[in-house]
């Protein structure tokens, strides 16, 4: 399988849109639990610091911090704050028969199939080696110890951003703990919900002043030995360099001892879902050439001229946005999904912060220079005070919405939102649209996994972008095509990434 032999992304991508997924009943006995927990491994307490710095939400989220010369080591309470905030539990909800420990970013279904490691040198609190990181118990557990940074450094041919990287952490996703729900339709969701946690991330490295890059150019079979992974149930699907130091790491050759550790069983029997092997597969990079192949390629927007009536963006300058926004930390704690929209407007302004903030860019190795996106951002505005209802293209290089048809879609945004209430019901509907036979031109397969990742980190973005300022938020699944054909003739050809809707929640908290 090679990563330009595009035709397994095509019948990935056709074979698990909406409509068209087989029936499928929830095995509630044989639901896997939400946690990788090693049975033999000591933990390591991490010291947890949940106190709010002060650092506006919408700052955080759309600030870039840029590398410098500059040494930037955070040290192990930080990474806490990194780790607690972007996948810590932040709520315990009883409910007859159990409770849920739900996070601090959005996840389909509730089902938290992703894991956090770190590959670190020696920081102030902690010894160099590779971690787990347990949210259940929030403490890390060690799988190797010593520096195995050079190893990211081979598996991804010298990227600078990991070389010169105090600390990186590796998201993986253990397919089982999702697919149990979303059979194969998972593998798009291991990005989505990675993209939520790497959107709380980037933005409380941003209020750290921590320069952060996300990287998808790596040696697959590399990153996944060195976590010790059972790769036939969980990979590697995302590196985010944190920190820099002045000394860079050198390569080191990717011969690594095998090591194995038990885990808990997730459940009674867990289902093999072949399609999301062969994705994986057909995604991954496989040499030196590869990943050199993924890094030199560039994506330019084309951001069409407008032929529709424009509205700009009524943005709050950065000077004033502490009298809009609640802190990053407040916020992310705060933040949910809402089960319940109010028909009632949001204004034009909270609409407009919420699209800016969201998309003063990504770093990421797929997107130079930042600023740049696969996907672009179609509205289904149901009430917006100011603005009239009607489908919208967002234009970020003017900071303008194009008015594609004008409307009450009300009801169509119920029906491409699977027939649901939420989309119907809330002020706004945020689709990501991308044209996949380009992005997969320029990166092969493996740029089905950047696409949705990009959606995914946007999205976190938009939920806290939204409960900064007082909104509510969710991520929502989607009729593929016929969200393509509701914005057509504009986005002919494009394909619908992900969903997200936005408003104001009948209650603050429905849960
Ligand atoms: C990518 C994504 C897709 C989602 N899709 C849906 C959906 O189709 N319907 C829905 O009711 N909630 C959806 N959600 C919300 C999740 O159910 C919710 O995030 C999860 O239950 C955790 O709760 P919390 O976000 O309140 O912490 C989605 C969330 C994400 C991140």
């Amino acid at each position: 399988m090679n990563n330009r032999e595009l035709e397994e992304t095509w019948e990935y991508h056709n074979s698990t849109k909406h409509p068209g997924m087989p029936p499928h009943y929830l095995d509630w006995d044989n639901q896997p639990i939400p946690f990788k927990i090693y049975t033999t491994l000591d933990p390591i307490e991490i010291p947890k610091d949940i106190s709010s710095m002060g650092t506006p939400a919408l700052t955080g989220i759309s600030e870039c911090i840029a590398y410098t010369e500059a040494e930037c080591i955070p040290d192990l309470k930080t990474i806490g704050r990194l780790l607690f905030f972007s996948a810590g539990i932040t709520k315990r909800v009883k409910y007859p028969g159990g409770e849920i420990d739900f996070r601090a970013a959005a996840c389909t279904g509730a089902l938290y199939h992703i894991d956090l490691y770190l590959v670190t040198g020696d920081i102030d609190g902690l010894e160099a080696g590779v971690y787990h990181f347990g949210p259940h118990d929030f403490s890390l557990r060690r799988l190797r110890q010593g520096d195995f940074r050079g190893v990211l450094v081979n598996a991804t041919t010298g990227e600078t951003s990991v070389a010169r990287a105090p600390v990186t952490i590796i998201s993986t996703s253990t397919f089982w703990r999702n697919s149990w729900k979303y059979q194969s339709r998972a593998y798009r969701h291991t990005f989505w919900d990675n993209g939520t946690i790497l959107a709380n991330l980037l933005a409380v490295s941003s209020a750290h002043r921590i320069p952060a890059r996300i990287v998808l150019g790596f040696k697959d079979s590399v990153v996944n030995h060195l976590l010790g992974l059972d790769t036939s149930r969980e990979a590697a699907v995302s590196l985010v360099a944190l920190g820099y130091t002045k000394t860079p790491v050198d390569s080191r050759p990717e011969e690594v001892e095998e090591i194995k550790y038990e885990t808990m069983p997730l459940s009674r029997k867990e289902i093999d879902y072949p399609a999301i092997r062969a994705m994986h597969l057909a995604s991954s990079l496989k040499d030196e050439d590869e990943v050199r192949g993924w890094r030199s390629a560039t994506i330019e927007s084309e951001i069409p001229e407008p032929q529709g009536r424009l509205f700009h963006l009524e943005i709050t300058e950065d000077k004033d946005v502490n009298l809009i926004s609640d802190s990053l930390e407040r916020t992310i704690l705060k933040r949910g999904s809402t089960r319940q929209f109010a028909r009632v407007p949001i204004t034009f302004r909270e609409l407009s912060n919420v699209l800016y903030r969201a998309t003063r860019g990504v770093p990421a190795d797929f997107l130079s220079p930042y600023g740049s996106t696969l996907n672009d951002i179609y509205l289904i505005v149901n009430e917006v005070e100011g603005i009239p209802k009607g489908a919208y293209f967002y234009h970020r290089n003017t900071n303008a919405i194009e008015l594609l048809k004008e409307g009450d879609f009300r009801k169509e945004a119920g029906h491409l939102g699977l027939g649901k209430r939420i989309p119907a019901d809330a002020g706004v509907d945020v689709f990501f649209l991308a044209d996949l036979n380009k992005v997969l031109e320029k990166f092969g397969n493996r740029g089905y996994r950047a696409v949705q990742l990009e959606a995914g980190i946007i999205g976190g973005k938009l939920y806290l972008d939204a409960y900064a300022q007082g909104l509510g938020a969710s991520g929502l699944t989607f009729y593929d095509d016929d969200v393509t054909r509701f914005f057509s003739p504009h986005a002919e050809g494009k394909s619908c990434m992900f969903l997200v809707a936005l408003g104001k929640s009948v209650k603050k908290r429905t849960r």
